[in-house]
């Protein structure tokens, strides 16, 4: 299965294909950005736990890793993907690229692993140990992990950035910086606002949609992009919505509808299951109490999510009916809590 098919696809709900898992919390970074659910719980799901889980699944067709940063588990991940190659399941890690080395690409590879997808936001070592606070040894160990991922023969390479006030200037400058890298796959990932962490989005439609014209002009014709969430920011009754469709008529230019709720769930690393952890982190029960898949039939939440919050038009949830340019309080939420100390990968 291709990266983003069930999204190109427009799979409907009927059934359950896709689990995203966070399997830890932990995190070696503090993006102020950062939407995951809750980077303070300290609970960790088990080989075990996913496990089980997986195997009530019977439509399941693809399991993506990300937390937190899933790959400080590393055994627990590589445990997750043998099993589910294991089943015939597509497999997916997110990561901020910061905790691999060759033993571990290794070993990746030998659990087959298919998709590796990398946050890159940034194009140098100041630059982005500016933004992170982190030190100028980050970049380059995400770099030589993206470069490794690139040249292995079987994992399928994706780098992601997303579209918000710190790169809508140099979109095209980390698009190249990613094509000669090798990257073919880059996802632009419109900046959600993470109302749980009080962060707020920093674009609006028109510069959203000027940002994306610049990027595609810029595309590397070795490279597809794929453009996710967008419409958290175009409503498809708008004139804007209009000329994004002339764009997206590019041949190397992939929409990505939303498939969250209608065949995919988020897995929180307490057990929890949400309907998107990004846009819309509605807990609907926990795999420790509930089987996920009695969630996914009987969910009055669940139901009216798909039934109330998604449209026809976009094929994607309507974020921007809801909180259109919306700011909310306690900007910088996540750089609030303290830096965590480093365990990257050896050297
Ligand atoms: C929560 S992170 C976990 C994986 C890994 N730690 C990383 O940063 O790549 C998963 C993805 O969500 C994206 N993300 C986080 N917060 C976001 C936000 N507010 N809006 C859009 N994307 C966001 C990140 O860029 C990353 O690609
Ligand atoms: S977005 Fe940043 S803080 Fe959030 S999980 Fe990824 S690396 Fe960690």
């Amino acid at each position: 299965m291709a990266f983003k098919s069930l999204e190109v696809d427009r799979v409907t709900g009927g059934s359950l294909r896709a689990i995203e898992i966070g399997v830890t919390s932990r995190c070696n970074f503090r993006c102020d950005y950062c939407g995951a659910y809750d980077l303070t719980e300290r609970k960790i799901l088990s080989v075990d736990d996913v496990a089980r889980v997986i195997d009530t699944l019977p439509d399941l067709e693809r399991v993506k890793l990300s937390g937190g940063e899933v790959l400080l588990e590393f055994d627990i991940c590589e445990g997750i993907i043998a099993y589910c190659t294991s089943k015939g399941i597509q497999t997916q890690i997110n990561s901020n690229g910061t905790v691999l080395n060759e033993e571990k690409f290794a070993r990746l590879e030998a659990a087959g692993l298919d998709v590796l997808h990398f946050s890159l936001n940034h194009t140098d070592a100041a630059s982005h140990a500016a933004f992170y606070r982190v030190t100028e040894k980050m970049f380059p160990k995400i770099v030589n992990a993206v470069s490794r991922s690139v040249a292995s023969p079987t994992i399928d390479t994706v780098v992601e950035t997303i579209l918000f006030d710190e790169t809508r200037a140099r979109m095209p400058e980390v698009h190249r910086f990613a094509a000669g890298l090798g990257v073919t796959k880059h996802e632009v990932q419109m900046e959600i606002p993470s109302v749980h962490q009080g962060y707020a989005n920093t674009m609006d439609t028109e510069a959203v949609l000027g940002a994306i014209t610049t990027m595609i002009e810029a595309r590397d014709p070795r490279t597809t992009i794929y453009f996710s969430c967008l419409s958290a920011y175009f409503n498809p009754r708008s004139d804007t919505w209009k000329r994004l469709q002339l764009l997206l008529r590019d041949p190397g230019v992939i929409y990505a509808s939303c498939i969250e709720g209608k065949a995919q769930l988020h897995l929180h690393s307490n057990g929890d299951v949400m309907i998107c952890e990004l846009g819309n982190p509605d807990v609907i029960g926990n795999v420790f109490e509930t089987d996920m898949l009695r969630m996914y039939d009987e969910s009055p939440k669940l139901r009216e999510f798909v039934q109330k919050k998604h449209e026809e038009e976009t094929f994607s949830c309507f974020r921007h009916f809801d909180k259109p340019g919306q700011k909310v309080a306690n900007p910088g939420g996540l750089s609030l809590l303290p830096i965590p100390v480093m365990r990257a990968a050896s050297e």
